[in-house]
């Protein structure tokens, strides 16, 4: 059960740092169509020291690995002193988060080791996947049809996702091309703007190389001055209504003779340097699927150049202090 009932909720906020604030933006697109409430996602930092209004109508949402994150902890303490209450999306079951909060949704990802976040992202998407349909269905917003559609697709992904790890090392060239770079952009639209953000941060912190996420639509508005032939651009674009968007701004990156890696299930009308072949989605299972080459690019190009992908330097798996 949710600390409000679902049909007095005005507003949702969405706080948590890192990757986990990832899977909060990828919810957003969810949960926006699925239950039609305007939905805010904030990085935990930034929303501890504004004065965010909170009220009985907003069901505020953090999400955590660990459970620990000091910024989260305190976005947690102050919307409870505003006199709101909250769910917290948590990995580790005994955590100060998870005690504090209100409403506590486990992610049972199992304990995660490595430094930088993976398993937990893709299970935190899950349960916010889950809750985006709950609450669509129990405000009236989601027909029982979508409802059954939304938990069939999740209960496909098990399968899929085994299948597709199955194929990362055809990812290797990839790999081999970008840990000679400096700089690298990763670009996407939709429910695939956040997973891009995921597959830059992910390569920042496993392989030390400057990566950027943006919304592929943003790219004529500054990041396009960055391109030239040793800028390589990874396009995260299934096939759907956001793709002949998608497919200009990659031929905009050629035209200054950007080298383009596509991820996609479709064909690209410009010259590729990769094309790393995807299943095809719908925009339940499309952002788990399409962080596995995401998250696989970073790890197999910190590989290449030999850096520790487990205990990346100056990165601490969990960030207890300010
Ligand atoms: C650290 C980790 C990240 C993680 C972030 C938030 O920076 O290196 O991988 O996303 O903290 O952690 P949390 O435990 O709150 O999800």
């Amino acid at each position: 059960d949710l600390p409000i009932a679902a049909n007095d909720i005005r507003r949702i906020v969405l706080v948590a740092c890192g990757t986990a604030a990832y899977a909060g933006m990828v919810a957003k697109y969810w949960l926006e169509a699925w239950t039609r409430l305007p939905v805010e996602v904030d990085i935990a930092s930034e929303f501890r020291y504004r004065r965010a209004p909170v009220d009985a109508h907003t069901l505020a949402v953090v999400i955590s690995q660990s459970g620990e994150t000091a910024d989260t902890l305190a976005a947690l303490r102050y919307i409870q002193d505003e006199g709101g209450r909250v769910a917290a999306i948590v990995n580790v079951p005994h955590s100060t988060i998870a005690r504090e909060a209100d409403v506590v949704l486990p992610t049972h990802a199992g304990p995660e080791i490595g430094v930088a976040s993976t398993k937990a992202f893709t299970c935190q998407m899950a349960v916010l996947a889950a809750l985006a349909a709950g609450l669509g269905a129990a405000r009236g917003t989601l027909d029982a049809g979508a409802v059954q559609e939304i938990s069939m697709a999740l209960s496909t992904l098990p399968r899929r996702v085994s299948q597709l790890l199955a194929d990362m090392e055809t990812l290797q060239p990839i790999a081999r091309a970008l840990a000679g770079a400096r700089d690298v952009l990763f670009v996407g639209r939709g429910l695939y703007f956040p997973i891009a953000l995921e597959g830059a941060l992910k390569l920042k912190e496993l392989s030390y190389i400057h990566a950027e996420g943006y919304a592929a639509g943003e790219l004529k508005h500054g990041p396009i001055a960055l391109i030239d032939e040793d800028v390589p651009v990874i396009g995260l674009a299934p096939t759907g209504p956001l793709f002949d968007k998608t497919l200009p701004n990659l031929e905009q990156i050629k035209a200054r003779r950007g080298q383009v890696y596509l991820i996609s299930d479709g064909q690209a009308s410009v010259a590729l340097s990769g094309h790393f072949i995807m299943p095809a989605v719908d925009d339940v299972t499309g952002p788990f699927l399409y962080t596995l080459p995401a998250q696989m690019i970073a790890y197999a190009t910190a590989v290449e150049k030999g850096t520790d992908v487990d205990q990346p330097r100056n990165l601490a798996k969990s960030v207890t202090v300010e």
